[in-house]
């Protein structure tokens, strides 16, 4: 039988570094665990127009969909500020979850013993915080119609469309109640159904998905400003939040500072199930480029390598070395080795993104 396929695209800025580190930790697996891959490895972004003149060549539009999972680093920086929008690196990202159907976009924010003293909050808030986001990510506001820069009345005018079939909303609501399933059984929906129509038919369908197959959930439905301010307040009332494409972007940002660092957040994008029977998916830190720390081995590369770890558990069914990874970067923290983003301003001294890689498969190496 052929090895799971992998493509990995790193992108732009820190995106390249730290995928370096999780190419390290996908042939240590290989190596030691004979848990092997067929990857390869191409552009998007920046990357890709620099090179062909597009964020997202067509072939490499192909290959993404006939892989079993790809992993993506970050898109983006200040060079390709002035490009067109159509070409802009951003929109390579976009096409992708788009064309791969990714719905779900889960983006759990964990925050390890070891860094709760990082978290911008005070640390009985945030110690022992678990909670999942589950962010749709193919619809609303990000690709509504109609959509533009026009002219009206001799102004300009910007225009986008939030937009959600029921369909696409009861996909996702059945994705978190799934998840909620397997974790604390509560959902919390998350949109403005006080201002917009798509909100009270979010609230709505998201009632109704429930009522009909998941009344042994938990559900609560919240506006999303609360939602943001109940967040940063009291994060450890919430097990699963569902909520729309921009809502989503928004709180699991916020979320990652919970954790102590942007740095720490992976996230997993699921579309629906291949013939395998595993969903189609795309594996990707929360962050971006980075543009301001980029070129200088400073960026934590535990996002990228926690998504690699989501990708273990969800695409290749393999939750046990997924653990083993996740246990390996928080046993790595706790020793106090850590990246400049997890320094406090007193003192300690941070090692660098490949360092970090080199101590995430040392602790791999002690534990088996
Ligand atoms: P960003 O996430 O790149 O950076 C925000 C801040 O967090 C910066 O100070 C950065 O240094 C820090 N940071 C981010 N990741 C880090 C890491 N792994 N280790 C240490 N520090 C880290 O967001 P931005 O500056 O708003 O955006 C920069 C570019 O990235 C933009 O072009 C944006 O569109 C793009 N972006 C891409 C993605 C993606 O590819 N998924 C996500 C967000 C932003
Ligand atoms: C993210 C990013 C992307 C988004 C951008 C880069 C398209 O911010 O993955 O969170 O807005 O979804
Ligand atoms: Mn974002």
């Amino acid at each position: 039988m052929s090895n799971p396929s992998l493509l990995i695209l790193p992108g732009d800025g820190i995106g390249q570094e730290v995928m370096a580190e999780v190419k390290k930790i996908i042939d240590w697996f290989g190596d030691k665990q004979d848990l092997k891959f067929d990857v390869s490895e191409d552009l998007v972004g920046g990357a890709a127009y620099d090179a062909h003149g597009t964020p997202l060549h067509d072939d490499t539009m192909a290959k993404a969909q006939e892989v079993d999972a790809v992993l993506l680093g970050a898109v983006g920086g200040p060079k390709y500020d002035d490009l067109d929008f159509s070409v802009k690196p951003e929109r390579g990202l976009l096409r992708l979850r788009k064309e791969m159907d990714l719905f779900a976009n889960l983006r759990p924010a964990q925050c390890f013993d070891a860094l709760a003293d990082f978290s911008s909050l005070k640390k009985d808030i945030v110690s022992g915080l678990d909670i999942m986001i589950v962010r749709e990510l193919t619809s609303g506001s990000y690709f509504g119609e109609p959509r533009g820069i026009f002219t009206e009345n001799n102004e300009r005018v910007g225009i986008n469309t939030q937009r959600y079939t029921e369909s696409e909303i009861e996909r996702v609501a059945r994705s978190a109640f799934e998840l909620a399933k397997r974790r604390g059984n509560k959902v919390c929906s998350m949109e403005k159904a006080n201002v917009m129509e798509s909100g009270i038919l979010w609230r709505d369908v998201v009632t109704e998905v429930h009522q009909a197959d998941y009344a042994d959930v938990e559900l609560s439905h919240m506006y999303a400003d609360n939602g943001a301010m109940q967040l940063v307040r009291a994060p450890k009332q919430f097990d699963v939040i569902l909520t729309d494409n921009l809502f989503g972007d928004l709180l699991s940002d916020c979320a990652a500072m919970l954790t102590g660092s942007l740095g720490m957040l992976p996230s997993a994008s699921l579309g629906s199930p291949m013939e395998n029977g595993r969903p189609k998916a795309m594996y990707e830190p929360v962050h971006g480029s980075a543009p301001d720390i980029m070129g200088q081995n400073k960026a934590n590369p535990s996002a990228c390598i926690l998504s690699f770890a989501m990708a273990l558990r969800y695409s290749f069914d393999q939750g046990d070395a997924a653990t083993m990874l996740e246990k390996a970067v928080e046993s790595v923290l706790a020793k106090g080795i850590r990246t400049a983003d997890l320094m406090q301003a007193d003192g300690g001294k941070a090692i660098g993104t490949s360092e970090m890689g080199d101590a995430i498969i040392n602790e791999l190496n002690a534990n088996v």
